[in-house]
């Protein structure tokens, strides 16, 4: 079944779902549906992927904030900083890393030995901290994307949620990372140039990875209505060329107060948990989390649940 049917049958439709006029019978139905798929959830974390085609959009500070929450409503929550050669989430979450995933690679530790805590208030965040780059640069070996994947799995087993930071750009190593999630939260800005380079992403994902469910996360919004127009233009142009379906999952406004957050090395939602950013977040975290027993997999080519499978597309 493809990923798209699966995700019609199963999963409720956040295309709107922002949207307060819903109607009543509408919420009815993605309750009804939420619930029949929690039924079928297996066990083994949810595991999401935080992507862009543009550098810069708020990934990271997206997946940050998005863990505090998580682990402020009690999951269990990993973070994988999977952007290779320019992971940041050490600094977000105000952490020094004694090891990180190259450290897995090169053989000399366990996925479990690198793991590195952040204690924000009483939340501890774990995290796997982003391979330094090595010779060969940033883009990772078939066998490492492989190994790295491995090691997720590994460590994710003791986790509700695992939060997986792949960098910016359609490369191999994101559109891998983002391929083999169970979800994949696709962000952009409202600006052309990052829906532009959300669009390269989307037809990356879908000829080679064959994703033909996305998640879109407006971020540096004006408000809603600037949301919903970033949406509208993207979704014109995929419509045109490509079978895939995307929803709107969250709209997250422009606010000073993440880069005052980034400042102080805290992740924003637990440096302003009143502040616009950190209200929005807490939504899509709300809505991720009563979805993350949906036993929705991808069916793309690659999974953190079954690494093995096939991983040499991407470009
Ligand atoms: N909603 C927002 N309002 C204001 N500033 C923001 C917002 N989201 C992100 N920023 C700022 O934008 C910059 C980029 O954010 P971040 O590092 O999270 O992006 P990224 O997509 O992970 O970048 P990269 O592609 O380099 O990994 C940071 O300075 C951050 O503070
Ligand atoms: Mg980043």
């Amino acid at each position: 079944m493809s990923r798209f049917r699966r995700y019609e049958t199963s999963k409720p439709d956040l295309r709107q779902a922002d949207d307060g006029s819903r109607h009543e019978t509408e919420h009815k139905t993605m309750t009804a549906s939420v619930a029949t798929v929690v039924k079928r959830r297996t066990a083994g974390p949810t595991t999401i992927a935080v992507t862009s085609g543009k550098g810069g959009v708020g990934k990271s500070q997206l997946a940050a904030s998005l863990a505090v929450i998580l682990r402020q409503e009690g999951r269990r929550t990993l973070m994988v900083d999977a952007d290779v050669g320019c992971g940041n989430l050490d600094i977000l979450l105000g952490v020094r890393p004694d090891n990180d995933l190259r450290a897995v690679l090169k053989g000399e530790r366990t996925p479990e030995e690198i793991v590195t805590s952040a204690m924000l208030g009483d939340a501890q965040i774990d995290m796997l901290a982003a391979p330094a780059p090595d010779r060969n640069g940033a883009e990772l070996q078939p066998a490492e994307q492989l190994a790295v994947i491995d090691a997720v799995k590994r460590v994710g087993v003791a986790y509700q949620f695992v939060l997986v930071d792949t960098g910016a750009g359609v490369s191999r190593n994101p559109m891998l990372f983002g391929a083999a999630a169970d979800r994949l939260l696709l962000v952009t800005t409202p600006e052309p140039t990052a829906i532009k380079d959300a669009y390269a992403a989307i037809k990356v994902l879908y000829q080679a990875h064959k994703i033909d469910q996305i998640d879109l996360v407006v971020n540096m919004t004006q408000g809603p209505r600037d949301a919903k127009r970033t949406y509208g233009q993207l979704v014109s142009v995929v419509e045109r060329f490509l079978p895939v379906e995307i929803r709107l999952a969250g709209m997250l406004p422009y606010d000073d107060r993440v880069m005052r957050a980034v400042r102080a090395r805290e992740p924003a939602a637990f440096a302003y948990p009143t502040s616009a950013w950190a209200h929005a977040v807490r939504k899509l975290a709300r809505r991720l989390m009563d979805e993350s027993e949906a036993a929705a997999r991808p069916s793309g080519n690659v999974s953190f649940a079954q690494p093995m499978a096939a991983a040499g597309g991407g470009r």
